[in-house]
């Protein structure tokens, strides 16, 4: 299946899976999280509370945990954190981690597909030409051919961006 990109909200994604760009803590935020915690209501938050916590929080970056999807226009959402740029040892395999474990667990789950954020690209900081190539590169990956994939992008200037780097991989 193909990628797509679309300039827009990600709350208004109509996918199996709604990738939210969350932090560890899974308590909600700004950014993506923000607009998808409240798209989805308060449901979302007691959803999110139910995952075990660890030492590392509820959700380790780089790491995927999904659930329940409350009012929003999916069955799933897949909440991942992806790296703090500017803090992480290894963020390009930590951001590549975030989109492939978010994948690996809408198929285990079923789904046809996938609505991804930027991630990383917000507070996290992750330079966009760089978080682009790493995402697109993950999303071509056999493993997840049979997934229908689409980028939500703010901004005309990411779009351009996530075009480019996809026009490379063709
Ligand atoms: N739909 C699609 N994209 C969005 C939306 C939206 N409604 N809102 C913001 N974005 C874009 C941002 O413009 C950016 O390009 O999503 C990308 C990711 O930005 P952030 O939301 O800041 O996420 P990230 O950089 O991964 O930082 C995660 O921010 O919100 C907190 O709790 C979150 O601590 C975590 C951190």
């Amino acid at each position: 299946m193909g990628i797509h990109i679309v300039q827009g909200d990600i709350t208004r994604a109509l996918a199996d899976a709604i990738v939210n760009a969350a932090n560890p803590t899974m308590l909600g935020g700004g950014g993506v999280d923000g607009a998808i915690h409240r798209a989805a209501g308060p449901e979302l938050l007691a959803a999110c509370k139910q995952v075990p916590l660890t030492e590392r929080g509820r959700c380790p970056f780089g790491e995927a945990r999904i659930t329940a999807a409350g009012k929003l226009n999916a069955r799933y959402v897949i909440h991942t954190a992806g790296p703090i740029y500017s803090q992480s040892e290894a963020p390009a395999l930590v951001l590549a981690s975030s989109y492939r474990n978010s994948m690996r667990l809408a198929l285990e789950n079923g789904c046809k597909s996938i609505a991804f954020p930027a991630i990383s690209c917000g507070v996290y900081g992750y330079p966009l030409n760089e978080a682009a190539e790493i995402a697109v590169s993950v999303c071509l990956e056999d493993e997840f051919k049979s997934l229908e994939k689409t980028f939500y992008l703010f901004g005309e200037d990411i779009v351009q961006v996530w075009r480019q780097v996809l026009s490379q991989h063709r």
